[in-house]
């Protein structure tokens, strides 16, 4: 029941229309007892916005594309990480106080470690824009051998040396060797679903892939990798582990991650259907 004590959160960023932050966190925020409403907020003015958050008290806010980084002088501290990375996702408002964190990067480490152990890995990451970068230093983080393939060479050789990895051209994918390999890409993602951003030949059992496109769920990578012994673990597994993370940072408390992927599930399930 919604009544005076209800605290509120939500998710700024534009476009918001198709996100599926609402769905997964209100059910997790109800599953937990809490009272909490999650909303989103589509955001044209990000100083407006922030004021707002004090203003009113919100008390913790996803922020997604393409706020992740503009918002960082507008918050009061930053976590260590996302000050790394310089992107946040997460805004947690402590009596006043507005703190960044970024989840992302520990969302795609929990979803890949799931399924294999990181230490000494080569791995090939596909993509070097704000979803690759917070990967990116996940994987620095557990020491993996990374290779960037970027579509914009400049892009990915900023990153590579940022991070002391290198990057090849996307020419040459598939050619050497990877324990793992990660699309940090839109490619695959609706309305281009039938395209691979990795060629299936190159592809061999013993490999775990991890995409983080969710639309559809069942890209054509992820086929691909199916048909050839891969691994598997698709766009949801990091989705619901950064909200998870980002529930824990605001309530203290853990969600349980299986619920929150039925919820997303369920809705990418309604959506497909319309
Ligand atoms: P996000 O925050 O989701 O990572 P982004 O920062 O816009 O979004 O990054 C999108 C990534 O997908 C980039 O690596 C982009 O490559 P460029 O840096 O060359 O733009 C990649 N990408 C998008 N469309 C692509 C396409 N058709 N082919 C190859 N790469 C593509």
């Amino acid at each position: 029941m919604i009544d005076a004590g209800t605290q509120l959160y939500g998710i700024i960023g534009n476009p918001v229309r198709h996100s599926l932050s609402p769905v997964f966190h209100n059910g997790a925020l109800r599953r937990l007892g809490l009272n909490g409403v999650y909303l989103a907020f589509e955001v044209t003015h990000l100083a407006e916005a922030v004021q707002g958050i004090r203003g009113l008290g919100i008390r913790g806010v996803s922020v997604t594309i393409p706020y992740k980084t503009e918002v960082i002088p507008f918050l009061d501290q930053l976590e260590e990480v996302a000050a790394k990375i310089q992107a946040v996702n997460t805004i947690a408002n402590e009596k006043g106080k507005l703190i960044g964190y970024n989840t992302d990067w520990r969302g795609a480490l929990e979803a890949l470690e799931e399924k294999v152990d990181l230490t000494d890995k080569r791995v090939f990451l596909l993509g070097a824009g704000g979803a690759a970068r917070a990967i990116a230093f996940g994987l620095k983080e557990r020491g993996c051998r990374v290779t960037i393939f970027n579509r914009s060479g400049e892009k990915a050789d900023a990153l590579a040396k940022e991070l002391g990895f290198v990057h090849r051209p996307l020419s040459e994918l598939g050619k050497p060797d990877a324990d793992v390999v990660v699309n940090a890409t839109s490619v695959g993602m609706h309305p281009t679903g039938e395209q691979s951003p990795f060629p299936p030949e190159a592809l061999r059992q013993g490999m775990t892939v991890m995409d983080i496109v969710y639309r559809p769920l069942r890209t054509r990578l992820l086929r691909d990798a199916e048909e050839r012994g891969c691994r598997t673990i698709d766009g949801l597994a990091m989705l619901a582990r950064q909200g998870a993370a980002q529930i824990e940072i605001w309530t203290g408390k853990r969600p349980d991650l299986e619920e929150i992927k039925r919820d997303l599930r369920r809705a990418l399930e309604a959506e497909a259907s319309r």
